[in-house]
């Protein structure tokens, strides 16, 4: 594993987004595995800024995004898709035709799940996956205390990741109760892994993760097993570790 430390969130992003567009470079039609939330947020704006600037093309990118919640269509503001539309993909020259994420319309979960799974061999699989981590440890939306060997499903959202979540919608009860995710099987596919961490909330969850027992009590624990993880935080959410 690698660590990058950098000195803020601006600096981790930016170092994230090398990393991304090394891959984007070496090989121009590589399947990227996407992540949203707030952290990468500004990933996103740096590939963003380098593209307008001609150093980025996305023409012949793939992407695979790791969830999506149940219920919500392409056109919800808090659906994945549009998050994804809103930081990256409406900003650069990607083919929506090349734009993978679960949808979150389908109602019959196996099916869904399936066909996610089976788009995701078509494609060959995940050149770089981008992970952020939740503070109970969890990745895509895979909780605590599930099983490392599952591929992409249906999961009930937890108590813990409602509340965390419920400041994105006009109240708690708005929240979706349940999500398609990536399992940690998928995840750990990917050739290589990319984890971007920030803020002192996450420095307790990151030494666990990286430096604790490998555990479905800490579902990001499993990375150590991975063997090209590189890990980009800021110095807030690296104070714990070395
Ligand atoms: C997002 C995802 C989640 C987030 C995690 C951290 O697609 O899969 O696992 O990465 O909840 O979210 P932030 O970055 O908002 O702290």
């Amino acid at each position: 594993m690698r660590i990058y430390r950098a000195k803020d969130y601006y600096d981790m992003s930016r170092k994230a987004a090398n990393i991304i567009s090394a891959q984007v470079i070496m090989k121009p039609d590589c399947v990227l595995g996407l992540a949203t939330g707030s952290t990468p947020v500004g990933t996103y704006a740096q590939l963003v800024e380098w593209y307008k600037k001609g150093d980025l093309d996305f023409s012949e990118v793939k992407t695979v995004n790791l969830d999506e919640y149940k219920g919500l269509d392409q056109s919800n503001d808090q659906s994945y898709f549009y998050f994804m539309a809103e930081h990256l993909f409406d900003k650069v020259n990607i083919d929506f035709q090349n734009v993978n994420i679960p949808n979150g319309m389908e109602t019959d979960a196996d099916k869904e799940c399936a066909r996610y799974e089976a788009k995701i061999k078509a494609l060959g699989g995940v050149d770089l996956q981008l992970l952020g981590i939740g503070h109970n440890g969890h990745i895509g939306f895979n909780e605590p205390n599930g099983q490392f060997d599952r591929t992409t499903h249906c999961v009930n959202l937890t108590q813990s990741t409602i509340e965390a979540n419920k400041r994105f919608f006009a109240s708690e009860e708005d929240v979706p109760r349940q999500a398609y995710t990536m399992g940690i099987k998928t995840i750990m596919q990917a050739n290589k892994i990319l984890m971007v961490a920030s803020g002192e909330d996450k420095a307790e969850i990151v030494k666990r993760a990286f430096f604790g027992p490998i555990t479905p009590e800490v579902p990001a624990s499993v990375l150590q097993l991975h063997n090209d993880v590189t890990l980009v935080g800021d110095e807030a959410a690296l104070s714990l570790i070395g």
